[in-house]
């Protein structure tokens, strides 16, 4: 079969950090016109792959061509001049200033007319009504510093789509977007790709969308190509992940690293002072729900709704139209580490503002919530075996103890925040979105992980963007409308995804 012009093609990519090498000779092309599924375990490469093909990272091998022109090391400068856009996977914008201004920000350097408020605005307007008309006319004059990360998220895609890129480079765009955005998404790069020929490169662990959006896939593993442009017509799900080395049954070894890990006792002895018997009730025009210990609670809807309950149990934000009371008693935190002291833990997807400690090392960010419990601000000697061991019981491939959170993969740093919780056993976990970015393999092990803590004792209140996931995990899920407004409670045995598609005004 005669070989189409390929818009890019990189061969045999070499790129190490230090003494990990991350890309062994890695090769992936892609055609004008179509969307390339790039798919691989979490840490297999992919992020280090789109930051080394839109200027980001420097490669130490391989050769790239774009458009059948040899790039040399002038890839920044291909970026630069609009042909390639990319959406990374840790969100890029400027927190101080506004939607517009980010958005106009990339062009206005281009362009040599003169900066107007007036043209950032109305560009940005452009770019984010391909996605949402509503949300373009109420968020561009806003800081992006208030935005919340599924807002920002937006924002940085818009920004993309609007750049008018013959490449578009997408790593995990849609972690943390509703079904119903990930549905305009996906029509926008398809009205674009009819009209322009773009070419976009698509990085997700949801296999469904995949599906949905994509033509063809390379698969990467151990740093090489496993798969190299399949049609995805003609692979099973079960090839994929096979070929992404995750076919091993993961839930006995899931179940197994949940074991260790709660056997990693705070030496101390952590007080929480949830008890037992305690009974958290929650309560908002009509719809009540009991979140008892040892059930999984879902929360379903646009992030409205289910952001200020999950604010309202950790203290993030002070008043709202919750009741939130246990044992009868109104239940109110002045901060997080109040609600942690008393035995409430958090995860959250939004790994860059709500977890992760990127100044500090990987040692400090696995005991963080410990300290926070034992209102203590010095190291311990045992936390670096406290360390050691958790990392090795959910399997975190980490340079060192002593690295930074940054050299981590994206799904493994999610793993780090949830082996924050485990040696604590919290009464009430909350989770938003916790599986935000991780792997297949990841998934089961994380799922394992929180049925554990549930079956012994902790109540867990959790909110996916992914009904699946809803289904497949929680006893009783709360739903909300796009206001925000709960709209009723679903028993286990009533939730699949068409209720909740109907009870939360998304489609699935
Ligand atoms: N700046 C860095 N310094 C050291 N190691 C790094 C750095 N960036 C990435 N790595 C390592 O490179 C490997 C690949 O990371 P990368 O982020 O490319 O994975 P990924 O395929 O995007 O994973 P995920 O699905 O979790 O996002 C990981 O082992 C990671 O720890
Ligand atoms: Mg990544």
């Amino acid at each position: 079969m005669a070989q189409p012009p390929f818009l890019l093609s990189a061969r045999s990519i070499v790129k190490s950090f230090g003494p990990t090498t991350v890309l062994r000779g890695f090769d992936l092309s892609i055609a004008p016109g179509e969307v390339h599924a790039f798919l691989g375990g979490n840490g297999a490469g992919k992020s280090t792959f789109i930051k080394i093909i839109s200027g980001q990272h420097e490669r130490d091998g391989g050769t790239l061509e774009f458009d059948g022109q040899d790039l040399g090391a002038s890839v920044a400068a291909h970026v630069d001049a609009g042909a390639i856009a990319v959406v990374n996977q840790e969100l890029a914008l400027l927190p101080h200033l506004s939607v517009a201004e980010n958005i106009a920000m990339p062009r206005l350097r281009r362009a040599t007319r003169m900066y107007s408020e007036r043209s950032s605005k109305a560009l940005a307007v452009d770019a984010l009504s391909l996605i949402d008309p509503h949300f373009a006319r109420e968020s561009v004059g806003r800081l992006v510093g208030e935005l919340t990360l599924h807002e920002r998220q937006l924002v940085e895609i818009a920004r993309a789509l609007g750049s008018g890129a013959r490449l578009l480079l997408l790593d995990e765009p849609t972690a943390n977007l509703t079904a119903a955005e990930t549905g305009r998404l996906f029509a926008v790069i398809r009205r674009l790709i009819a009209d322009t020929g773009l070419a976009v490169l698509f990085v997700s662990h949801r296999m469904r969308e995949i599906r949905q959006i994509a033509d063809v896939c390379t698969i990467i593993r151990d740093g090489k190509t496993a798969v190299d442009r399949a049609a995805l017509d003609a692979i099973t799900d079960s090839e994929i992940v096979e070929c992404m080395g995750q076919s091993v049954e993961p839930d006995e070894h899931a179940g197994a690293a949940a074991a260790d890990a709660m056997q990693i006792k705070s030496e101390a002895g952590a007080t929480l002072s949830l008890s037992q018997g305690d009974a958290i009730t929650i309560e908002q025009a009509g719809i009540r729900v009991e979140i008892r210990r040892g059930s999984i609670v879902g929360l379903a809807g646009a992030p409205t709704g289910p952001s200020a309950l999950i604010n309202a149990l950790t203290g993030l934000a002070a008043g709202n139209d919750w009741d939130v009371r246990r044992n009868g008693a109104p239940m109110r935190y002045a901060s997080p580490s109040a609600a942690a002291r008393d035995g409430v833990g958090f995860i959250s997807g939004d790994r860059a503002n709500k977890g992760i400690l990127e100044t500090l090392p990987i040692v400090d960010n696995l005991v963080a919530a410990q300290r926070i419990v034992e209102r203590r601000s010095v190291a311990r000697n045992q936390e670096v075996q406290q360390g050691t061991r958790l990392l090795e019981a959910l399997n975190i491939r980490a340079g060192s103890l002593w690295d930074l959170p940054s050299t981590l993969s994206g799904g493994t740093q999610q793993k780090l925040l949830v082996a924050r919780w485990l040696p604590l056993k919290p009464k009430l976990l909350v989770l938003e979105e916790p599986t935000r970015g991780v792997d297949i393999r990841t998934k089961r092990e994380i799922y394992a992980l929180i049925r554990k803590m549930a079956s012994q004792g902790t109540a867990v209140v959790w909110w996916s963007t992914e009904y699946v996931e809803l289904v497949e995990l929680c006893d009783t899920v709360l739903a909300f409308d796009l206001d925000g407004h709960p709209t009723g409670v679903l028993t286990h045995s009533d939730v699949n995804e068409t209720r909740l598609a109907s009870a939360t005004g998304m489609a699935a």
